[in-house]
């Protein structure tokens, strides 16, 4: 069986704050991206055992670190995972959480057995079993699909050279004392059904622990000539806009050589 993993945008993110368990409560919206997506092949074997094999990203591990792994895990193994990443790993598009749902969706297609593993697999996964316009509530394990959709917008996805881990970003939010995003961007039209800004409470944190975020964003947004969002908890960055963003990969491409950028649409 062949499936898809799509990567996420996050258009809002407000934290709200830390938790008795370690996790943080949020409000977000987020939505299924064209592109980039990953694929992956499941293929039953003998036993209870997972076989994992990872292509296009030499940094994702094949063990039971991987959530792909542990997905096909709880739901009793004996199968074989051909996983050919194009996400980027650490830039805050989800890949891992979208490679754990479609792990679940492929084996257990009638949602019978994912549902109650997904929120125990990560905090995303539960969204990411269905994809799509979605706002996310409690630690991200609450989530309220939006069938409206975003038809019409562009969504460029550019990802610099450097990454930077989730619980890092989060610990640096606490450190800082829980500050709230000081940049709003105004929302396209697509988009202010759901929302009238994008925002996300991480950037500081994120520019804290990663000095160059900062100078690439102020250079990103001047070479596309507008507002860029970070995603989750980056470091890849989102513009949005009603209508293509095709122009805008082309120009990013010749100014940045070294960063990965797609021109995506929004998935429903
Ligand atoms: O749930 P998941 O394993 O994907 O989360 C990864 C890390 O992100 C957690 O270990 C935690 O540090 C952080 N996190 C958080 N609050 C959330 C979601 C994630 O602090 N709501």
């Amino acid at each position: 069986m062949k499936v898809v993993a799509p990567a996420k945008a996050t258009l809002l993110l407000r934290v709200l704050g830390l938790r008795a368990d370690g996790y943080h409560d949020l409000e977000a919206l987020v939505v299924s991206l064209s592109e980039p997506y990953d694929d992956i092949e499941t293929e039953s074997i003998p036993g209870d055992r997972v076989e994992l094999t990872v292509e296009g990203d030499s940094i994702v591990p094949t063990d039971e670190t991987n959530l792909a792994w542990r997905a096909a895990d709880a739901l009793g193994g004996g199968v074989r995972l051909r996983l050919v990443k194009r996400i980027p790993s650490r830039a805050g598009l989800g890949g891992g959480s979208s490679d754990a749902a479609a792990v679940l969706r492929a084996l257990d297609p009638s949602g019978e057995w994912a549902e109650g593993v997904a929120a125990g697999l990560g905090s995303d996964v539960p969204y990411c079993l269905r994809g799509g316009l979605a706002r996310m509530r409690g630690r991200g394990e609450i989530v309220e699909p939006l069938p409206g959709g975003l038809a019409g917008l562009g969504v460029l996805v550019v990802v610099p050279p450097f990454r930077l881990s989730t619980p890092d970003v989060y610990r640096a939010w606490d450190e800082l004392g829980g500050p709230r995003a000081v940049r709003e961007i105004d929302a396209p039209a697509a988009v202010r059904p759901y929302a009238s800004v994008l925002v996300n409470d991480l950037e500081p944190a994120a520019e804290a622990i990663e000095p160059r975020l900062r100078p690439w964003r102020d250079e990103l947004e001047s070479v596309v000539g507008a507002p860029a969002v970070m995603a989750g908890s980056g470091t890849a960055h989102l513009v949005l806009t009603d209508g293509a963003v095709d122009h805008l990969k082309t120009q990013v491409m010749e100014h940045f050589p070294d960063t990965e950028v797609w021109a995506a649409t929004a998935v429903r």
